[in-house]
């Protein structure tokens, strides 16, 4: 997306309570996750509930590229047709992963240990984020990456022709470089070994088990150790995407924060490595309850019953942020509602997103009069309890999430709060606006 796409969009304070059972779009992790692995299997894999956000759909084309084939039914069921371990052919032209770093990551750990040449590029948001993650631990297998300084994209890869099977201790919390390292691990002979220091969402070690592969995890201290049995023959398997809870997250604290609201969201995913937001939202004393708790496709699932009400400033322990990494920002908003200062702490991560959201969440409450610091890789937020001033117009720099989170802190402003462009919400919520208005949100078009 260029400039000229831009979509200025406006949150206008809600006059009532929100209201209503919506279904938040599937997973975009289990998504990119699903195509991916579909594409590695030998037959047809089914996914149901894919999300059809532009990241995942760069996926689904990276993999077409690849010799996979991927439609999608009438219905709206995904089928991939897939190529097999070690099956993935050269594609014609440059990959282009758009928005999303997972994608791109994911991508890496496949292509290093696939003997083809590819080219590998972006959108300006991730071609500004750091590569070097993968691009190092990958070049073990005995793969090559050319890339901008800085390990940037845009980034040629040379895949293995016969990949060594890695051991690496992720040096940062992140599922993506755990991800990739596995999947290079797939297509080499021998056992693949990582461990992370804290754990991090699990999507990819389930679906591997999903679909057929030996995967052993292990606790190590507050982190894991993962191994994975090299070049098994992947089965296809149907895939059953939750709704995502780091979707979820908006409507869910919007609800919160509007007094009076009651608002159910259905089939929400609830692995526990993303439960993060939950933990903090409830020791904020917000009323959330689980519902209909089931498990489906392998992961737990349950409707999110929510009631607006008052909120108070939490500590949120550096340790948790692994498994609300994404939350941030919306939790940062939350935290603007309450009453109280709300602490977060060890966000250092939060600088290489989509954008450095340390700096654009704490812009975003200042823009529209609420007290906020950063502290080293702290965000704290002084929340009085009653309604912020707003009238901010938010810069959201190519960044969905900024921009979710800037239309729900309108909901609750004096004045509406405005934001540059909204039109990177579809990366991972397309609709949001429609189905924020369904629970009788005004968020529009400026
Ligand atoms: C993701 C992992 C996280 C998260 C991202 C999705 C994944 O990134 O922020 O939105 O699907 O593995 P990191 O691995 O960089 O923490």
């Amino acid at each position: 997306m260029d400039t000229e796409t831009r979509r200025p969009m406006a949150s206008h304070r809600a006059v009532a309570p929100l209201s209503g059972r919506i279904a938040v779009p599937g997973d975009k992790s289990i998504s990119h996750r699903a195509l991916m692995f579909g594409a590695l299997a030998i037959g047809e894999t089914r996914i149901s509930g894919l999300l059809t956000g532009e990241d995942v759909l760069r996926t689904a084309d990276a993999m077409r590229a690849l010799g996979a084939e991927v439609t999608q039914d009438p219905d709206g069921t995904w089928r991939v047709a897939g190529r097999g371990v070690g099956g993935l052919t050269e594609p014609a032209d440059v990959l282009d992963m758009g928005n999303s770093g997972t994608a791109a990551r994911l991508l890496c750990g496949i292509l290093a240990s696939h003997p083809i040449f590819s080219i590998m590029t972006g959108d300006a948001s991730l071609r500004r984020r750091p590569m070097r993650r993968v691009i190092d631990p990958l070049t073990a297998t005995g793969a090559r990456f050319a890339s901008r300084p800085g390990g940037l994209l845009p980034l040629a890869i040379e895949g293995a022709r016969e990949a060594l099977p890695l051991e690496y201790r992720v040096p940062v919390p992140s599922a993506q470089v755990k991800s990739a390292v596995l999947l290079a691990g797939l297509n080499a002979r021998g056992t693949t070994r990582v461990e992370e220091p804290e754990a991090t969402r699990d999507h990819s070690e389930n679906m591997l088990r999903h679909f057929g592969a030996t995967v052993h995890v292990e606790p190590a201290g507050s982190g894991r150790i993962i191994t994975l049995a090299g070049q098994p023959e992947l089965r296809a398997a149907d895939v059953v995407v939750p709704g995502d809870p780091s979707s979820a997250a908006f409507p869910l604290v919007a609800a919160l924060l509007v007094p009076g609201s009651s608002v159910t969201i259905s089939s929400v995913g609830l692995n526990p490595l993303r439960g993060g937001l939950f933990t903090s939202l409830l020791e904020m004393g917000a009323a959330v309850t689980v519902a209909n708790r089931r498990v489906e496709g392998g992961e737990p699932v349950g409707d999110l019953v929510v009631t607006g009400g008052a909120l108070r400033g939490v500590d949120v322990p550096p340790g948790r942020a692994p498994t609300m990494i994404d939350e941030y920002p919306i939790l940062a908003v939350a935290a603007a509602g309450a009453v109280g200062t709300t602490r977060m702490r060890g966000l250092k991560e939060l600088r290489v997103k989509e954008s450095d959201r340390l700096a654009a969440t704490a812009a975003l409450l200042a823009e529209n009069g609420i007290r906020v610091e950063i502290e080293g890789d702290d965000l704290i937020v002084h929340g009085n309890g009653g309604p912020p001033k707003g009238g901010g117009l938010v810069a959201t720099h190519m960044d969905h999430r900024m921009a979710m989170a800037a239309l729900v802190l309108g909901q609750i402003t004096e004045q509406p709060v405005r934001v540059d462009d909204a039109s990177f919400i579809d990366t991972s919520f397309p609709g949001f606006a429609a189905l924020m208005g369904q629970l009788g949100a005004t968020i529009s078009d400026v």
